[in-house]
């Protein structure tokens, strides 16, 4: 450890809230990054393969989003939502048109967390109506509303304030909350949420907000057929579907530029931000046009749509449609998904389950899945993390128990850096696990 590492930890300690916790027993104080290559203060290289979140989903340094920052910076830094602008009118025209269904009308914020807040205001807006069904396991940020939204005890800092939101059990098929197998289940979690509205609500819902894949819940994939029962309930009921992007849009689970287009379902609304500007802070809400125009009143956003993080998401969606990023998202994602099934049949006890799509894989970790015993493995997790550290690879975390291991490199990946990621997990697994 090098004494500028050694100050930036005791200075992150000294300085910064105690809950705002680090990767790692010694955590890694990364300085610079090309693509996929980072390096931290002390000069150690790590292949990234989380992408600040799913965030960088075109790596580090990328040349087309720096040399747009750059020409961008030295004519206008800001101007709020109160002025147009070129790239604002300019990427809510692109957005609109990858968009699936009718989607046409956009509004910009900075974070996933005030996407979501916007999505759910407005679908209490466009019905006039209040309560929201949220699925458990899921996250959607840090506002009051957002933690209530969220399902994750772990990231509610105060009891749920918003009591008008209701909770319908997760697609979590490995853990299944009904005691139930799919498909002969008949996605019964998604009926449940009729008796849901019925029992818990006046039945006058606003709306439904869930991910097409939870991300904070541990890449949660729901099977098929269960958005289109779940969404022909909460419109059976007068309910608008807002689907929360923010993890799985940009091509991120391969093949589809959004996650619920896997499902054949079209959503009313939908919240995006993470990958959409490769780390500059922007979210986005896209809306039909007769609900978008149902919010009369004022709205402004400050830093929503500012124009640096408009041109890097320009940048984005150009470099995501010319290199083919998202069909690189499926080829990619299905190398690396077989390479985790290796390592699923080479420690058969410890991986319970591998599940995603695309560029959005997990590994579940458990007591002894030979013996059928699914007990939640999170020290499992805590070592995989210190050795592949060790080896030089960043990957991710997350489920309600903390033992899943969350893999989502930048949507252009490459096969050497497929391979040599799963050598080190491989290797990593080697030193603990069977
Ligand atoms: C699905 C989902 N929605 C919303 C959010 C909140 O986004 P932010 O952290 O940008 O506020 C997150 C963050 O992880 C997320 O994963």
């Amino acid at each position: 450890m090098s004494d500028k590492s050694r100050e930036i930890r005791e200075k992150h300690a000294k300085y910064l809230f105690p809950s705002v916790a680090n990767y790692y027993a010694e955590s890694v104080c990364l300085d610079q990054g090309e693509g996929s290559r980072l390096t931290d203060v002390d000069g150690k290289k790590y292949l990234d393969f989380f992408g600040g979140i799913l965030t960088v989903s075109l790596g580090q340094a990328h040349p087309k989003v720096n040399a747009a920052l750059k020409a961008q910076i030295d004519r206008l830094g800001h101007v709020s939502t109160l002025y147009p602008t070129a790239s604002i009118v300019e990427l809510a025209e692109k957005l609109v048109k990858v968009a699936p269904g009718k989607l046409e009308k956009a509004f910009f914020v900075a974070s996933g967390t005030e996407a979501d807040e916007t999505a759910v205001a407005l679908a209490q807006i466009a019905t006039g109506r209040q309560e929201i069904i949220a699925l458990r396991h899921g996250y959607s940020g840090r506002s009051m509303l957002a933690q209530s939204l969220t399902a994750h005890s772990k990231y509610r800092a105060v009891p749920t304030q918003i009591a008008a939101i209701k909770h319908a059990p997760s697609p979590y098929c490995y853990r299944c909350p009904m005691g139930l197998t799919y498909p002969s289940c008949d996605v019964k979690c998604a009926r449940d949420i009729e008796e849901l509205i019925q029992t818990t609500t006046t039945g006058q819902i606003a709306g439904f907000l869930a991910e097409p894949i939870q991300g904070v819940g541990g890449f949660i994939d729901a099977p098929e057929g269960y958005f289109k029962v779940a969404v022909e309930i909460i419109r059976k009921y007068g309910g608008v579907f807002i689907a929360d992007e923010v993890q799985t849009g940009f091509g991120r689970t391969g093949g589809k530029m959004w996650g619920i287009e896997h499902h054949g379902v079209e959503p009313d609304i939908m919240t995006m931000a993470k990958g959409i500007a490769n780390g500059l802070p922007l979210g986005g809400v896209l809306a039909t046009a007769a609900i978008a125009d149902s919010w009369k009143g004022g709205n402004i956003s400050t830093f929503g749509g500012n124009p640096l993080s408009n041109v890097a998401a320009l940048a984005v969606l150009e470099t995501i449609e010319e290199e083919h990023l998202v069909e690189n998202a499926a080829v990619m994602g299905k190398h690396l998904r077989e390479g985790l099934e290796a390592l699923k049949k080479r420690f058969p006890k410890s991986i319970g389950e591998v599940r995603g799509k695309g560029l959005m894989q997990a590994l579940e970790f458990v007591a002894d899945e030979t013996e059928g015993d699914r007990t939640p493995a999170p020290e499992k997790v805590t070592k995989l993390f210190e050795e592949t550290k060790k080896r030089g690879l960043l990957i991710g975390r997350g489920g309600l128990y903390n033992n899943v291991t969350r893999i989502s490199p930048a949507l252009n990946v490459k096969k050497v850096d497929i391979d040599e990621a799963l050598r080190i997990l491989g290797d990593a697994l080697a030193t603990f696990a069977s």
